[in-house]
């Protein structure tokens, strides 16, 4: 009947996985609609881990449908290597999973021009995942692309154009060390088990779904601020993370879309170069990325750590329309006896909560305010049982950012979190 969307309002690794796998059991289909492999989305369910990448995070709920929408890249060695590791841990998707025929193919070269241009950056580099997202987009947009829809028919040809056109492409760059014949053999091989998978037109098919009475959650993947129009350019991703992804991701109307879910840490990550107002290069940051575990789950590099940003957040809530906010990882900052948030930012003497143009740090210092902290949550089975402190942060953030919580989490698995309303 609708849409709803869950994407994450900072720099990724908000903790979609778990809260999309969480909600999924109120829908009929999981869609993700942008990104690639350069996602990790973590779902731990009694003590199991999970890592999906291409595959959405619907997959653990019985019944529920997944789409991979046409606004995603796939990289048929990885999602095929998802599938295989699903299915060895008794997870079956058959024909749970869809995959869009209009959904853009990294081949192995785009990921050799990925790893050569990061070189060719050297200290300027963006910290890309090197999985072929930059390089697939740009022939998507300039129009040269080879679609999921192209292995229906004879596509070596296409192929072996778009495979020259990169390796010319590649001679502008550094020579970096990777084994095409043996990435090629790989992706072949991986290309006959796509062929397997059941083809959709997305938006045929989900508009057919909404008149049906089914019910949609759109999965977002990386976060706001990696947005290619809306985040810290150029040290983002190359799609639209925010709201205005899902429509073009999937083919559906702006109206269809109800409720927006935007997650935020309960401090703030980020993986990669690139500004980061609140970022802490000291014993505390150390101390969030020990307890939060902040190592990515694509690439294994340690995270940046700082505070919350307000007037971030609230950039990120007005782009999205968000209209409910999830706050994970409540749990890292048990014990802090006090921390804290930048609740506004001192720009040519001004004090601002609009993020200005560039968010590096010799335009802007972020104003930081002092939190009450907690002790421990043990024991604790319900919202209003939690320290008073911790409910005090959750208005305060309400306030500020003007949006209600509807969940707040403290644990990494599936059912460790408390519900508001
Ligand atoms: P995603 O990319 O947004 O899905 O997030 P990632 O999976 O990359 O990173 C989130 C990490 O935090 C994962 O290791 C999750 O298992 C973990 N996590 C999620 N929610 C919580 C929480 O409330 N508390 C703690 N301690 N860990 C969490
Ligand atoms: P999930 O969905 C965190 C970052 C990379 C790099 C920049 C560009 O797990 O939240 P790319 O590979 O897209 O060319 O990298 O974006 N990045 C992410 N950071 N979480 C992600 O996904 C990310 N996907 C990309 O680290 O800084
Ligand atoms: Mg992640």
């Amino acid at each position: 009947m609708a849409v709803d969307v869950v994407l994450g309002l900072q720099w990724g690794d908000e903790g979609k996985g778990k809260i999309v796998d969480y909600l999924a059991d109120k829908y009929d289909i999981v869609a993700r609609f942008q990104g690639g492999p350069n996602a990790g989305h973590t779902i731990i369910i009694n003590d199991q881990k999970f890592v999906l990448h291409t595959i959405p995070s619907g997959v653990f709920r019985d019944n529920i449908t997944n789409v991979i929408g046409n606004g995603v890249v796939i990289d048929p060695i990885t999602l095929h290597k998802e599938i295989t590791g699903l299915s060895d841990l008794g997870v079956e998707l058959g024909d749970r999973l869809l995959v869009s025929r209009k959904a853009h193919l990294i081949l192995p070269t785009h990921r050799l021009l990925d790893a050569a241009s990061e070189a060719a950056k050297g200290k300027d580099k963006i910290g890309s995942t090197l999985r072929g997202i930059g390089p697939t987009y740009m022939d998507k947009t300039g129009r040269n692309g080879m679609r999921v829809g192209d292995i229906e028919t004879d596509f070596s040809e296409k192929y072996k154009a778009l495979k020259e056109k990169h390796l010319k492409l590649a001679t502008l760059y550094p020579k970096v060390d990777f084994d095409l014949a043996a990435e090629e053999a790989k992706w072949m091989d991986s290309i006959e088990e796509l062929r397997q998978l059941k083809k959709i037109d997305c938006e045929y098919y989900i508009h057919q779904a909404l008149k049906s009475g089914k019910e949609i959650l759109a999965e977002g993947a990386q976060g706001s601020m990696l947005d290619i129009d809306f985040g810290t350019y150029p040290f983002v991703t190359s799609s639209n993370t925010v709201t205005a992804g899902v429509c073009t991701g999937l083919g559906v109307a702006p109206q269809t879309i109800r409720d927006v879910t935007g997650i935020t840490k309960a401090y703030c990550t980020r993986v990669g170069s690139g500004p980061f107002p609140t970022e802490l290069d000291n014993e505390e940051g150390e101390r969030l990325r020990k307890v939060g575990g902040e190592f990515g789950a694509t690439t294994g590099r340690p995270r940046r750590c700082g505070w919350i940003d307000i007037p971030q957040l609230k950039y990120t809530v007005m782009v999205n329309g968000v209209t409910n906010l999830v706050i994970t990882k409540m749990d890292v900052l048990n014990g802090f006896g006090e921390f804290y948030v930048a609740d506004s930012y001192q720009v040519n003497g001004d004090r601002v909560k609009e993020l200005p143009f560039n968010l590096s740090d010799e335009h802007l210092r972020p104003n930081l305010a002092k939190i009450e902290g907690w002790g421990d949550l043990d024991g604790v089975q319900d919202y209003q049982s939690l320290p008073s402190t911790l409910r005090d942060y959750v208005s305060y953030l309400e306030k500020e950012l003007e949006v209600p919580v509807s969940m707040v989490s403290v644990g990494p698995e599936r059912n460790e979190l408390f519900k508001l309303s």
